[in-house]
């Protein structure tokens, strides 16, 4: 019998329900109590800790497939490591997770995040120290290390894939181009995605280089007179400052190419999870699951060659490009980009896809 605890933390996507509510079910087959904690650290960092103990109806399969994360990620004042950071609070924070992870006797504590509350789990490891530490990788950026998948990004593929969807039917009403905007804070993997499954005439993304000339002269040559320009919002054009999108429009108007700009934003992060997000959840939430009964901690679940398994957080780290965080002095965090061979660049620049210099 096993009490443990499940949390999900950073930016929310599509799939943390169906993960959660895979855990509760596997977790309740095996006899354990699974307990949800409430606004990731936030909850952990209350007194009393703040969370549900979960029963089988508490998460019904019918809500599962929705967007969000029916354990909240976290409020604007919420106390995480940034803000307990920015306002000196930092020892503070540790002391009163690990004591409410101890006050809560939890024997394992499976964390959903992305790359950077994952390397924050590893950086400030002996938190965790008391319990096993099992991480679920979730991200619509696909930034995180050592894994071929991530929950909620298959589905914010298909939402920006469902935007140009409708975009490019007005657009040849108009004879107009769009420039659309996508999230990914560092990393290209979602426009490249999304930009090929769609059919994009230009993919921009912060992996490689470009020259704003060649690609208006690009649009000019196109046989058709619309068509959409995804832009990741990563990358940096120099000499400019402001929206990657607005910058692109500008200069294509400035040409005389006719488009608009258009942000799906957060609607990104949301859409009913798709099939391969919700296989990639259950297999992650068993391989979580089958962690925890073996006594691994310091591990995350993750897919290699089409196999589900656990890794060390320390291989993670090692595996990635290792950046300061700009906000909490001292911690780092594991980025992962696109690959230069990704055989998807291939596939794009033969296709006719402007996505800048061909190396
Ligand atoms: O990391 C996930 C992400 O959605 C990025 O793609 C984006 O830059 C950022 O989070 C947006 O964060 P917020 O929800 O705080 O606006």
């Amino acid at each position: 019998m096993k009490r443990i605890g499940i949390m999900t933390t950073g930016g929310d996507c599509s799939g943390l329900n169906t993960v959660i509510q895979r855990v509760v079910t596997g977790a309740m087959r095996r006899g354990w109590t699974v307990i949800g904690i409430l606004d990731g650290t936030d909850g952990l960092c209350a007194s009393p800790a703040r969370f549900v103990e979960f029963t089988y109806d508490t998460l019904p399969i019918e809500t599962a497939r929705l967007a969000g994360s029916w354990l909240h990620n976290g409020h604007a004042g919420a106390l995480n490591y940034e803000t307990a950071a920015a306002t000196g609070r930092l020892n503070e924070f540790n002391r009163r997770v690990r004591k409410s992870l101890q006050e809560l006797k939890l024997d394992a504590l499976i964390l959903v995040g992305g790359n950077g509350s994952l390397s924050l789990a590893w950086e400030n490891r002996e938190i965790y120290s008391d319990l096993s530490l099992v991480c679920i990788p979730k991200t619509i950026d696909m930034d995180v290390p050592l894994t071929d998948s991530t929950i909620g990004f298959d589905t914010a593929v298909q939402q920006v894939v469902n935007f140009c969807d409708q975009l490019i039917l007005t657009a040849r009403s108009h004879h107009r181009f769009f420039v659309v905007q996508t999230m990914g804070r560092d990393c290209g993997n979602l426009a490249l995605k999304a930009g090929v499954a769609f059919g994009a005439d230009v993919i921009l993304i912060p992996e490689i280089k470009f020259d704003i000339d060649e690609l208006v002269y690009h649009i000019q040559e196109q046989p058709r007179d619309y068509g959409i320009i995804l832009v990741s919002e990563g990358i940096r054009i120099r000499g400019h400052s402001g929206r990657p999108a607005d910058i692109i429009s500008r200069k294509l108007t400035a040409a005389g190419v006719v488009n608009r700009t258009a942000f799906p934003e957060h609607i990104q992060r949301a859409g009913d999870t798709v099939a391969s997000d919700r296989i990639l959840a259950v297999k992650m939430a068993d391989a979580a699951l089958n962690a925890i009964e073996n006594n691994e901690t310091f591990v995350m679940t993750r897919v290699h060659d089409g196999e589900c398994d656990t890794i060390g957080l320390a291989e993670f780290f090692a595996a990635g490009e290792i950046t300061s965080d700009p906000k909490i002095p001292n911690m780092h965090t594991s980025n992962a980009y696109v690959s230069p061979d990704d055989p998807l660049l291939a596939v794009a620049y033969n296709m006719g896809i402007y996505m800048g210099t061909e190396e």
